[in-house]
């Protein structure tokens, strides 16, 4: 089978280097109207950084792996086509800030609806809200000509810095479709593409709407239960209990489970907020304020965190951070991408540049001009340096932030860097990463997430 995935970011480019990797049989060419990634995922360097990827798409690109902008061959070429474009919080108009803005995804229906000479199943990767896919059947439908469309949901479940172990063993694969015969052969020809790797069980069918709201429920549970521990990190901070402890308490419960309980200084990424927008937005129009309400908490927790962080900051560095040298260790959402789309980082470097600290910021994969780009900020910004290591950003510093849990941070000589900081040497571990009793033996004034 040809298949043809539109979009070739962070979900694109890796899911269809797994399916080829995995299905030698089956032709993939990922397509993008944005020539610059093309070229990247042609070059050595990719334009997407996650453990395993480049092993996979060398293995596989040139042989049934193809990176293009000729996107209308490739929709002519395929019988299914993949719409892995991005989905953002609309900006404009209705349902500005909250909305999901699915001009990309229309397009992609349009253009589909243009080029195709041919019957074709037409598969929703990208994160939608529930019921997109009648706006993309009904879009085909009145171009059709006599061409049939299948429209089926598969959303993505992988998270960034382990997509490719995520995508080689996902906990489940979610294919939603229409339930006529028509919709479940569609099925079953999705099905088997990914019966090739995953476990028949694993991979799970559903009608359309619940396989499209199940992924915004799925980010929402995820993100609830951060906000929740971060929200009793608060707690213990005023009452000496633990917030890891507490977590690993309550974790031990096999109801509740232990993972995704790690206080922090708030959740980052692409999607958790933005999904969730999306769902809020979406209970509102169906006339539901309480459940709106209920979910947008969330995210109102979460902005709480980031900012409750930059103020703790300030307050235990006697009120004022003006003209201090703060070092900020990680700028990435989490370790192990160089993605910082709504990373905490951004909020709380911009709550510190309100206060005119001077920040010296180290990350080990994100680039100097994104920094620039997420701050608003000119490359000369007085504020502002870009450091090598860690070692140089803490050099003469008054504080340290570790805002992303690289694993590098665990392995620093702290010793040597607290002799070269300012004194009292602040030490703000945002991600509860550092062995805090050890650095306060140094001599660091160290202080975690959700610990007294
Ligand atoms: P991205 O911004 O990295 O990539 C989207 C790509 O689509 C861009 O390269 C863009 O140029 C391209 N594009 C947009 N319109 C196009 C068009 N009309 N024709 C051709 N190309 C077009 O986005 P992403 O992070 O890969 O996310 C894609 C979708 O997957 C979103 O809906 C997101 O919510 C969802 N998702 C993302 C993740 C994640 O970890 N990033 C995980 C699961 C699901
Ligand atoms: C998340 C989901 O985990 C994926 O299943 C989903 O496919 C994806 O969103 C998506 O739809 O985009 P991702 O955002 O890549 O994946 O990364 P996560 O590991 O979920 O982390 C998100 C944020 O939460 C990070 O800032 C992370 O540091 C933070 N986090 C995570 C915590 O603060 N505590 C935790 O216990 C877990």
């Amino acid at each position: 089978m040809k298949i043809c995935c539109i979009g070739a970011g962070y979900v694109g480019g890796p899911t269809m280097a797994m399916i080829a990797h995995q299905c030698s049989e089956h032709t993939v060419t990922v397509v993008d109207i944005n020539q610059a990634r093309i070229d990247a995922w042609n070059s050595e360097k990719l334009p997407v950084f996650e453990p395993g990827l480049d092993e996979i798409v060398a293995g596989a690109r040139g042989k049934n792996l193809f990176f293009s902008t000729d996107i209308d061959q490739a929709i002519r070429d395929a019988e299914m086509i993949f719409l892995s474009v991005n989905t953002p919080t609309k900006t404009y108009g209705v349902g500005a800030g909250r909305a999901a803005d699915l001009r990309y995804i229309e397009k992609c229906a349009r253009k589909i609806a243009e080029v195709a000479e041919n019957d074709k199943i037409v598969v929703e990767k990208s994160t939608l809200p529930v019921r997109t896919a009648e706006s993309v059947k009904r879009i085909l439908e009145s171009n059709s000509n006599g061409r049939k469309f299948q429209i089926l949901s598969n959303p993505e479940f992988l998270a960034e810095g382990t997509a490719m172990t995520d995508l080689q063993a996902p906990d489940r694969v979610l294919i939603g479709g229409d339930q006529t015969p028509e919709g479940k052969l569609a099925i079953q020809k999705l099905v088997d593409v990914y019966a090739t790797w995953v476990p028949r069980e694993r991979v799970l069918t559903t009608n359309l709407w619940s396989s499209e709201l199940s992924k915004l429920t799925a980010n929402a549970f995820l993100a609830q239960r951060i906000s929740s521990i971060n929200a009793i990190s608060a707690l213990c901070e005023a009452t000496e209990a633990n917030v890891d402890e507490v977590a690993h308490a309550i974790g031990t419960d096999s109801r509740i489970g232990p993972k995704f309980l790690k206080a922090s200084v708030g959740f980052g990424g692409s999607c958790f907020q933005k999904d969730i927008l999306n769902l809020v937005y979406l209970c509102e129009h169906f006339g539901l304020p309480e459940v709106a309400a209920y979910w947008n908490s969330v995210i109102e927790m979460n902005d709480y965190q980031k900012h409750r962080f930059s103020h703790r900051v300030i307050s235990a560095m006697f009120n004022t951070v003006s003209d201090k040298k703060i070092a900020i260790l990680g700028f990435a959402f989490k370790k192990d991408t160089n993605d910082t789309r709504e990373s905490a980082a951004i909020y709380v470097c911009q709550d510190l540049l309100d206060e005119q600290a001077n920040l010296a910021i180290y990350d080990p994969k994100v680039e100097v001009e994104q920094i620039q780009r997420d701050l608003g900020i000119d490359a000369d910004h007085p504020n502002v340096s870009y450091c090598k290591d860690a070692y140089a950003a803490t050099r003469d510093a008054h504080a340290i932030l570790v805002l992303t849990e690289w694993d590098e941070f665990k392995a620093l000589d702290f010793q040597r860097i607290y002799d070269q900081m300012q004194l009292p040497a602040f030490l703000f571990d945002g991600r509860n990463l550092l062995d805090l009793e050890a650095l306060r033996e140094i001599g660091f004034e160290a202080s975690g997430i959700g610990k007294g």
